[in-house]
């Protein structure tokens, strides 16, 4: 085994995921948990793109190995793209997805669907350890429907509807969403970069 990549996050969903993209890779792939490390880190950029960069060079002054990091949230063009970079700040940390779903949707009762336009965002950061770093972002277009639907997923996923599938990314499986998603996105595109500058073993996800 050759690397070692540290992903900043502690989120099981997000270690399962970057794992199945990663898999084949010549590294070592570690949680922020697993490499020992344990921060606070103030996620205070205005842009995806500098907060997964602020996530993954705090963690990478404290490890050896890549660093990967990501920072990802909903922009609704109605609302001037907002909640944006506060979509997990959006009402509070502490308020459901259901009540801060709700008031989107309130926000938006009489504008027609071409104007309730939105997008996920997912930026994700490298860091190597000679301080080179890139960032991939990616973005999945779409809508906020008018009602939420679907038991799937998580956050926003239950207001915020597909063309290609004409529902929820809520109501997709968990394949069909990570094959759209932003994150799914961003993350094959980081292992493209990843493997100009590694070895790999496997193919690509
Ligand atoms: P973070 O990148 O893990 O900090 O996520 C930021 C926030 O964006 C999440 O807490 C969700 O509110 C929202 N978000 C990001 N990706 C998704 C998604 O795929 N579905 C629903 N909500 C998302």
């Amino acid at each position: 085994m050759g690397e070692k990549i540290i992903f900043a996050t502690g989120n099981k969903d997000k270690m399962r995921e970057i794992r199945e993209i990663l898999s084949g890779i010549d590294a070592e792939i570690l949680s922020m948990g697993e490499a020992g490390i344990s921060l606070d880190i103030k996620e205070d950029g205005q842009t995806f793109e500098e907060n997964a960069l602020i996530k993954a060079r705090a963690v990478a002054g404290q490890a050896d190995g890549i660093v990967l990091a990501d920072d990802s949230g909903l922009e609704i063009d109605y609302l001037d793209r907002q909640p944006g970079v506060y979509s997990a700040r959006f009402m509070g940390e502490d308020t459901s997805y259901e009540v801060k779903n709700q008031a989107l949707l309130d926000c938006l009762a009489v504008v027609p669907k071409e104007r309730r336009t939105a997008r996920f965002v997912c930026a994700v950061a490298a860091v190597f350890s000679d301080g080179e770093a890139f960032v991939c972002r990616e973005t999945v277009e779409g809508y906020i429907g008018e009602r939420p639907a679907g038991e799937n997923g998580f956050g926003y996923d239950p207001i915020f509807y597909v063309e290609e599938y004409g529902c929820s990314t809520a109501e997709l499986t968990r394949e069909q969403k990570n094959e759209i998603s932003h994150r799914g996105k961003a993350l094959r595109a980081v292992r493209k970069e990843l493997e100009k500058r590694i070895g790999q073993g496997g193919s690509a996800v």
